[in-house]
């Protein structure tokens, strides 16, 4: 019998992956017309040129687009809703506080009563949830598993000049993964890192209640609840450090080289906090995928839907090491380093 402290012997094993982003397209000209701000200046500092955002006139919102993202994924994987066992919804935009939005996800895609929770870690909640899914599988607890990134943050904008600082960064998707058990015990997590500091909050969040969320000397303002409040040049700071950090730990609780991993999957933040991480490892641009051109930030979505585009284009394959790396609010920072 198999001591509960020692899992089983299973390797686990990237079944299928998908993605669905929003109708509507927003590009910097768009931007350009309702705010003080151009073209010129998003691209240099952000590398952004457009973002897709939902249409809540046609009913978009989180739980469509992880609903058509996860669907995908069942295609891909040649599985059905009823196949699986678990599902983790990473988001910080789901519709309500209850119910979960992944109760409703699971039984949208026919999961019948299976477990279903949302897993709120802002941008790094996709590759927390992987972490996650996999301790549950090694256990012998499930056996497949759907991880969901989806998340809507167009509606916490402002988009006039009060939200141009954040408004120009973020835009709206969903990417999904099914995770599953294998007798190929070679396949799975090789390792991973999960951070976070609550002490550092003010730098990214969401005030909901007035006399009550705002940090220390930041007067308390009602046109800024339900919006996006950033010190964009902490974050930047933050990350540039952070990035690059938490993959050298990685690496070395691997005892890999940099050359060593064939993908560095990365949440797309902005592309000079991507460009600086490459460089500090002296990785080719083809093994740090950037599409932040044309996604913008879509939080929890982002490094699900660069996984997919890498996937349908056959450049991630089975038998490659992958290294899923993500920051964002919390302050929070983490990896997932996978032998695919
Ligand atoms: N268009 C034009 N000017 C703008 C602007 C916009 N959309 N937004 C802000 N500005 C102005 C500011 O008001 C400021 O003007 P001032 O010097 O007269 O005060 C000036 O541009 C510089 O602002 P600053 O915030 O210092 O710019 P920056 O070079 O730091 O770039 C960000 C701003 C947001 C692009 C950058 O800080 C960033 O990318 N930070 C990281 C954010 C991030 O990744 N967040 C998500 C984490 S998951």
């Amino acid at each position: 019998m198999t001591s509960p402290l020692e899992p089983p012997k299973i390797g686990v094993r990237i079944a299928g992956t998908g993605m669905a982003l929003p109708s509507q397209e927003l590009t910097n000209q768009d931007l350009e017309r309702v705010m003080e701000t151009s073209d010129e200046w998003i691209l240099q500092r952000t590398g952004i040129s457009s973002r897709r955002v939902i249409d809540t006139s046609k009913g978009e919102c989180t739980l469509t687009l992880a609903r058509e993202s996860l669907a995908r994924a069942l295609e891909d994987s040649h599985l059905h809703g009823t196949d699986l066992d678990l599902l983790l919804l990473a988001t910080m935009t789901m519709e309500m506080g209850c119910p979960p939005s992944a109760c409703r996800l699971a039984s949208d895609v026919g999961a019948g009563a299976i477990g279903a929770v949302d897993i709120s870690g802002a941008c790094c909640g996709f590759v927390y949830s992987m972490n996650l899914a996999y301790g549950m599988i090694r256990s012998g607890l499930y056996r497949t598993v759907a991880v969901v990134g989806a998340d809507t943050l167009s509606t916490y904008m402002d988009y006039n000049d009060r939200g141009r600082s954040t408004a120009i960064l973020f835009g709206d998707g969903a990417g999904a993964v099914i995770l599953r058990a294998t007798d190929d015990t070679s396949r799975g997590l090789i390792a991973q890192a999960m951070h976070s500091d609550g002490s550092r909050w003010q730098d990214l969040y969401i005030p909901e209640v007035l006399d009550r969320d705002f940090p220390p000397g930041h007067e308390p303002d009602p046109a800024a609840l339900h919006r996006v409040q950033m010190n964009g040049r902490a974050v930047f700071k933050f990350a540039v450090g952070t990035f690059p950090d938490v993959i050298a730990q990685t690496l070395d609780r691997a005892g890999l080289r940099p050359d060593e991993v064939d993908h560095y999957i990365c949440h797309q933040s902005n592309a000079r906090i991507l460009e600086a991480a490459r460089e500090r490892f002296g990785l080719p641009p083809e093994k740090l995928y950037v599409n932040i051109g044309t996604r913008g930030n879509t939080v929890a979505a982002s490094v699900p839907m660069c996984l997919h585009e890498l996937r349908e284009q056959g450049r991630v394959r089975d038998g490659q090491r992958v290294m899923f790396v993500a920051f964002g609010g919390g302050l929070t920072w983490a990896t997932s380093l996978w032998q695919l």
